[in-house]
């Protein structure tokens, strides 16, 4: 019964996260092509212990967190993926009555669990350029959200949107704003503001970094938070009271198997990368194509016809990508693509130019 329903759960906008069509080649979701031997052999010896519990603390991958990126065991938690990160933080400072603020276009997520507290979100437009405009962003910082979500790199635009010197003057001057900064693509490229965790002075600072796009762990949902030891021990307190053992022990397992082999790890981000520059390459190669650069997981070009007529052709053609819907008021042409694995590079090159032929651009 929806009038049963808590009204900021009727309000809110249902999200649709796309769909799974069998059979072709998957490009929709900006997921890593690879996945990581040690974490693979990691993760199977896991399943064998699937009858206990996973350690609620994290322990062990806390420790390890700790000691490769210089932090206490104190200020690094582990969580159910950034997405559920996001919504431990939401659920940590958010009620009725806040107000977050946000560039946009963004990742959706940090609405959808402000929505979901029955917060507000305010946005910054970026502007043509997909740079935010800094008049704009301190006039809404002066009225104090409660939280202020930035991806670094961003969301769908692919670009790092502030300076680590900004943060670090804004989280100091803006002490009543908690500060949340996203580095789910840290691994691809950007700079960082972890040190500013590792100084120990900003308690009205948190950093997120990911397993599912450098390392390959999508499918196991793995994240971690870094903050003040306070507002760790605050996170804490609240997935105690709710998500005991939001992480699985296979998903643990898997991500201590990328501390545990670091240079193993390092090799498999460069080979990542690698796929990624070549695809980029040959992107660029094709005609009345545009590239744009981004230091995230997905690609990001610009093609003659509209975005989503594109992607229907293709899908025909088994390549599955995904039109920039949430730009699509200013530029209806832009697609999203995943990197795809070296081995379908040629149906997923083959697939691209074929379709721009058909539409009238390039030979067949
Ligand atoms: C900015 C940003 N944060 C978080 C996520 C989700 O990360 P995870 O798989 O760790 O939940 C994404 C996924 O696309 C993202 O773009």
């Amino acid at each position: 019964m929806e009038s049963l329903a808590r009204s900021a759960v009727r309000n809110m906008p249902t999200l649709s996260w796309g769909e799974y069509p069998e059979g072709v080649v998957r490009l929709q979701f900006g997921e890593n092509p690879y996945v990581f031997g040690p974490a693979r052999v990691a993760a199977t010896a896991a399943l064998g212990k699937m009858n206990r519990y996973p350690d609620a603390q994290k322990s062990a991958l806390r420790r390890l967190v700790a000691a490769r990126d210089g932090v206490t065991y104190g200020q690094v938690y582990v969580g159910n993926g950034v997405d559920g990160l996001i919504e431990l933080v939401a659920k940590t400072y958010l009620e009725e009555g806040d107000t977050v603020l946000v560039p946009g276009p963004t990742f959706p997520c940090y609405a959808a669990a402000t929505h979901l507290l029955g917060a507000t979100v305010r946005t910054v437009a970026l502007d043509e350029n997909w740079a935010l405009p800094r008049a704009d962003w301190a006039a809404a910082l002066a009225d104090q959200p409660k939280v202020v979500w930035l991806a670094q790199p961003n969301n769908p635009t692919g670009n790092q949107l502030v300076t680590p010197t900004e943060i670090a003057q804004w989280v100091a001057e803006h002490p009543r704003t908690m500060w949340v900064v996203d580095e789910t693509y840290f691994e691809l490229g950007g700079e960082t503001v972890l040190p500013l965790v590792a100084e120990g002075k900003y308690p009205n600072l948190v950093v997120f970094r990911g397993f599912s796009k450098g390392y390959g762990l999508a499918g196991l949902r793995v994240g971690l938070v870094y903050g003040d030891e306070a507002m760790i021990a605050l996170l804490q307190k609240v997935e105690g009271s709710s998500q005991v053992f939001a992480v699985n022990q296979v998903a643990l397992a898997a991500a201590e198997a990328v501390l545990r082999h670091p240079q193993e790890a390092a090799a498999f981000v460069r080979e990542y990368q690698q796929a990624k520059e070549e695809y980029v390459t040959a992107l660029t190669a094709l005609p009345d194509v545009q590239v744009r650069p981004t230091l995230t997981s997905f690609c990001l070009f610009r093609v003659p016809m509209l975005a989503e007529e594109y992607r229907r052709g293709l899908l025909r053609r088994g390549v599955a990508l995904k039109p920039m819907g949430i730009f699509a008021q200013r530029d209806p042409h832009l697609c999203l693509s995943a990197v795809p694995h070296p081995d379908d590079l040629p149906t997923v090159m083959g697939a691209l130019r074929a379709e721009l032929a058909a539409q009238g651009h390039g030979g067949s």
